[in-house]
């Protein structure tokens, strides 16, 4: 893959970096080699990487903006963001979960081990727990089970209890259970058997608000679920985080082509996903 410089030379990973960014900056370029890269259904595949410190610095909700190969003999444009799938701090590891959709994602599928990945970051403001908690609720689907997936791992350092209910089309594209699993219950609901029914959910998340297991709730990845978390967090005085996504091209603030509409005190504000999120408060997220 040919290397083509971002902003400062790139810390190479396993050789010595030959320029490293200056300390207080706190995202860098970096050329992680591919330790693994496997497709784990139809649709979606697993990437494995050695990361540099500042990688592996990343906390789950943040991303990383990757530069894709091309799948052909064309030019790709634009880096594609992917947030932290698994934080691997042990073996140095970065991990991402991703749906080839187009062309920048299929692209990254054509990596190999051995391979460098290009990434910038990480970036953005990602996911905050309060220690006080005691058990969290946490309600995704799609891509959007990739990014809560690290949620996993910060509430089983906090000693935080997760109920995590996975949203998939069919049983192949539940994900991230295996994580979820090792903290806490993992409820899978899908379209297959119509236990995805927003009515459906709302009991789930009904029943657990009933039992004191929903001190917080997290989304990401559909607007129907996030409708209805914010509407039952707001009746019931739960606070609540939502990972939102949106088409970007710099990722580091000065494009503003990631623009999404908030609603902050009654008023509209437009903010950008890539440097003021992609966390927001839930109940400031309007939705799509
Ligand atoms: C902060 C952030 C984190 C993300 N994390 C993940 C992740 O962990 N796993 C994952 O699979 N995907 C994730 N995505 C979405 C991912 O960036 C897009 O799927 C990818 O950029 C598509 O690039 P492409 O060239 O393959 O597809 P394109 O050819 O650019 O687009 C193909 C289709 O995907 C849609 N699309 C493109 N970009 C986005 C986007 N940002 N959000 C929603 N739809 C998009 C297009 O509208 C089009 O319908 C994330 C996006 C953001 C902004
Ligand atoms: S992508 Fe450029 S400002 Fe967000």
């Amino acid at each position: 893959m040919a290397h083509r410089p971002f902003a400062s030379a790139p810390y190479v990973v396993g050789k010595g970096a030959p320029a490293l960014a200056p300390t207080h900056i706190p995202a860098e370029e970096s050329l992680c080699p591919v330790v693994s890269h496997d497709w784990i259904n139809s649709e979606y595949k697993h990437l494995v990487v050695d990361a540099s410190p500042k990688a592996l610095a990343v906390k789950p909700g943040q991303f990383f903006n990757l530069l894709c190969p091309s799948p052909d003999a064309a030019e790709l444009w634009l880096r594609r963001p992917q947030s932290v799938y698994r934080i691997d701090r042990e073996n140095r590891r970065i991990e991402f979960l991703y749906k080839c959709v187009g062309r920048g994602t299929f692209g990254l599928a054509t990596l190999e081990p051995g391979d460098e990945l290009n990434m910038v970051g990480p970036l953005g403001v990602g996911f905050a727990i309060d220690r006080r908690w005691k058990h969290i609720v946490v309600l995704g689907r799609g891509v959007g089970l990739a990014t809560l997936a690290p949620i996993s791992q910060l509430a089983g350092e906090c000693g935080i209890g997760v109920t995590a209910i996975l949203s998939a089309r069919s049983a192949e594209f539940v994900m991230a259970d295996d994580l979820f699993g090792k903290v806490g219950d993992v409820i899978a609901v899908l379209d297959s058997d119509a236990t995805s029914a927003v009515e459906h959910v709302e009991a789930i998340l009904k029943r657990l608000i009933a039992q004191r297991q929903a001190d917080a709730f997290y989304t990401c990845g559909s607007n129907r679920l996030l409708q209805l978390m914010k509407r039952l967090g707001k009746a019931h005085g739960i606070p609540g985080q939502v990972a939102m996504e949106q088409v970007m091209a710099c990722g580091l603030g000065p494009c503003y082509v990631c623009v999404r509409t908030f609603e902050v005190d009654g008023k509209k504000e437009l903010r950008r996903v890539c440097i003021d999120g992609p966390v927001f408060d839930l109940q400031e997220a309007v939705g799509w």
